[in-house]
């Protein structure tokens, strides 16, 4: 559910319509709703502890959407947060997330980041390789510091969702092979700098069937057993995110209840804490990308062009993962027509969707690209020297900037001329 709805005539993220957000701030504008965030913060959450499962620990994957105001808001919700980057890092302390709850994911952790990570006293580490659990370990040591830490488990499963997105696969680049985990979770576990506590796995993103997720979680409860016959104490498994939501009609994600349920089922001996790292499920519908139709142009056939103002460096996921993102006008009249949704960015792969019945538009029509949420605003680029789009946050009838249009000036502005060249 969200709150996003024409109410007399005008598309509203709860009370605040967005035509009011379009005049004042400009388009293209990515516009959230703090009500649906947190509905979603809460619903994840209880279809954890409805299955009977005790504690979760949840950290928001920040790349998902990491702006500030987004998580303040999951903060709020009792969110941790699941970072990549020292960047991302910064910005879950910055949101007031409590460094403990805190999970430091990613295949490519540099020292850098991991000896900021064990200063601010992150919670736990997901290695990923045993090179970097050495590195971890030293830089640990180092510090006069052990480090939590999971050991990252590549199931092979195929997670059924789009290759890029896939990262459970032996073939992929995330975690280590079932098989050799135990030889190397022995090895991370007698290093001084660390303190081996479990496993974590994520195999995929937008999953829309929970069957792999099952199996790979089958997988996980067999290796716990022999971690543990081993003489290793298992405490905390991390299932990682990968819940899907619905783009398109005919989309049927699993509802949180049924992942639950599913949860619960797979761990029930596991007699760990579990953590989760939901990022889409949680933001994916709770934003949108507003733009506005520049010009209609007659296509070949029948089929128009619309351009809008909106393109693939904005959102990318469709010139990225050919996704599909509903497209509806702000003021619909009730007329509809087949077109071509397509940006202004000069290529072809600029292309939200081909022969698509929508709202019909005219030049200077508000719309909107929905289920933006997630992997939106913080995917953008400046490619063509476009700026980058401003973020907006509604609460029921306010509405605030929370991040700024960077304007292509400003850009330019960063780049210098060498002096030879002047
Ligand atoms: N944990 C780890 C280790 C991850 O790599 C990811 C996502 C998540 C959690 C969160 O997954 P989610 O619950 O959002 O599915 N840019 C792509 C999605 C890339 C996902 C990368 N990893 C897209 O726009 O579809």
């Amino acid at each position: 559910m969200d709150y996003f709805q024409i109410i007399d005539g005008v598309m509203h993220v709860e009370d605040m319509p967005l035509t009011r957000i379009a005049e004042e701030v400009g388009s293209p504008v990515y516009v959230y709703s703090q009500a649906t965030l947190i509905r979603h913060a809460q619903v994840f959450r209880e279809a954890l502890t409805k299955a009977g499962i005790n504690n979760p620990h949840i950290a928001f994957a920040i790349k998902a959407n990491p702006n500030l105001a987004v998580l303040k808001v999951l903060a709020g919700e009792g969110y941790g947060a699941d970072v990549v980057s020292g960047g991302e890092m910064r910005r879950a302390l910055a949101a007031g997330i409590p460094a403990k709850d805190i999970v430091f994911s990613g295949v490519g952790k540099d020292d850098a980041e991991m000896a900021a990570a064990l200063k601010a006293g992150i919670g736990q580490f997901n290695i990923e390789s045993e090179e970097e659990g050495r590195d971890l370990a030293a830089l640990a040591e180092t510090l006069g510091l052990r480090a939590d830490a999971v050991l990252r488990v590549n199931p092979d499963v195929d997670a059924q969702t789009n290759a890029k997105i896939s990262t459970g696969k032996a073939e992929n680049k995330f975690g280590i092979g079932l098989h050799q985990t135990p030889a190397i979770y022995g090895r991370l576990a007698a290093l001084p700098g660390l303190n081996m506590r479990g496993v974590a796995l994520h195999i995929g993103s937008q999953l829309l069937n929970l069957e792999p997720l099952e199996t790979a979680f089958g997988k996980i409860g067999k290796l716990i057993t022999d971690l543990r016959n081993a003489g290793h104490s298992i405490s905390h498994v991390d299932l990682g995110g990968g819940l899907g939501v619905r783009y398109k009609e005919g989309d049927v994600p699993p509802h949180p209840d049924e992942y639950g349920a599913m949860v619960a089922r797979a761990t029930k001996d596991w007699g760990v804490q579990l953590m989760f790292e939901p990022g889409r499920v949680i933001c994916g519908n709770a934003g949108v990308l507003v733009t506005k139709v520049i010009r209609v142009k007659p296509g070949s056939g029948n089929t128009p062009f619309v351009i809008v103002d909106a393109a693939m460096n904005d959102l990318a996921r469709p010139a990225l993962y050919d996704a599909w993102h509903d497209f509806e006008a702000v003021s619909p009249t009730g007329d509809r027509f087949t077109a071509n949704i397509v940006g202004p960015v000069c290529e072809t792969g600029d292309t939200f969707a081909m022969g698509r019945e929508i709202d019909k538009v005219i030049a200077g029509d508000l719309a909107i690209f929905r289920t933006a949420g997630a992997y939106g605003a913080t995917m953008a680029s400046t490619y063509n020297s476009r700026g980058l789009v401003p973020e907006v946050l509604v609460s029921g009838d306010r509405y605030a900037v929370v991040a700024e249009r960077i304007e292509p000036a400003t850009i330019l502005a960063a780049e210098h001329v060498p002096d030879w060249l002047a």
